[in-house]
């Protein structure tokens, strides 16, 4: 059984037990509406750690278009079934009143790394992401936070974050877990339409088409771009936002490959946004 608290002065008593007793904390932070890619995440902490905590909280303050925000549909019943099957030790799901008491006045950014990608499409996305996810590593403490590379640059938005604000949390990666036609797992799929849903793979299909031409040698990144861009020309329901090379692990644009990058692309069908990225480096 995992125990479940709403509550963070709960969840700090019941923590500080675990930590008293000698066990090691994992923490796999989530939006609920699990998938099998945080399943991948939960698995990995219990191979890892031997005191699991999964958190399941909607943080209004990454949300950019209210729309979206009230599109998020969890099902906490559901949810904790989910994390129970797995071994979750302990789940955290505060209301947003527990976890906003009142007008907060301090924010974290991680300035630059936000900016580029979803951020220049998100304004303050990443600082609602580093603010909600450094209020809840003071809450878990735990020793080692799982993340997925899917959300690569929220990935190093946070190694940055811990970086440059000394948290002793040891921040694990975990590669993106993929229907059997490639579309990255997402809780906004379940928004696609039949015909959306068919057309959806053709983003990691372009991604794919991408990664081949820095595996072949190409070095321009626009020429890089193109590869995928041209993939997705031809499925006219997508609507492209992004596609970048970036260096792998800085998050960064770079103009010419010189060493392993992600190419990441945000792309619409219908209303629903979707993101993808994959890692590239040039062949022998
Ligand atoms: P959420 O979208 O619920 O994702 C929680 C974690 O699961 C993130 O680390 C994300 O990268 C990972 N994840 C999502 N889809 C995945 C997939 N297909 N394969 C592997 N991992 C996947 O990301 C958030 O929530 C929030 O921004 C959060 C960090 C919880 C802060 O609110």
């Amino acid at each position: 059984m995992s125990e479940w608290f709403a509550t963070i002065a709960e969840t700090r008593r019941r923590l500080g037990e675990m930590r008293h007793a000698g066990r090691a904390i994992g923490f796999v932070p989530t939006m609920g509406a699990l998938h099998a890619g945080h399943g991948a995440l939960i698995e990995r902490a219990r191979r890892e750690t031997d005191c699991v905590v999964v958190s399941i909280f909607v943080n209004p303050t990454q949300f950019d278009r209210p729309e979206d925000y009230e599109a998020y549909r969890i099902d906490l019943a559901r949810d904790r079934e989910f994390c129970e099957e797995r071994g979750t030790n302990v789940i955290f799901a505060p209301s947003v009143e527990e976890m906003y008491p009142g007008r907060a006045a301090t924010t974290v950014e991680v300035a630059g790394l936000s900016d580029g990608l979803c951020g220049k499409f998100r304004p303050g996305h990443f600082r609602g992401v580093a603010t909600v996810v450094a209020k809840l590593f003071h809450i878990v403490e735990p020793n080692r936070a799982y993340f997925g590379e899917k959300d690569a640059q929220q990935l190093a938005v946070i190694r940055k974050m811990v970086a440059d604000l000394n948290f002793p949390i040891a921040i694990e990666a975990a590669p993106t877990v993929r229907e059997a036609d490639g579309l990255a797992l997402s809780s906004r799929n379940r928004r696609l339409s039949a015909e959306e849903r068919v057309a959806a793979p053709a983003l990691y299909r372009a991604l794919c088409a991408a990664a081949a031409r820095v595996r072949e040698g190409a070095r321009d990144a626009a020429e890089i771009r193109q590869a995928a861009l041209d993939v997705l020309v031809r499925e006219p329901r997508f609507r492209v936002e992004y596609v970048e090379v970036v260096d792998a692990a800085e998050m960064t644009q770079v103009d010419r490959v010189a060493g392993p990058v992600r190419v990441a692309a945000a792309a619409w069908i219908g209303a629903t946004r979707l993101i993808d990225n994959i890692y590239a480096e040039a062949g022998p």
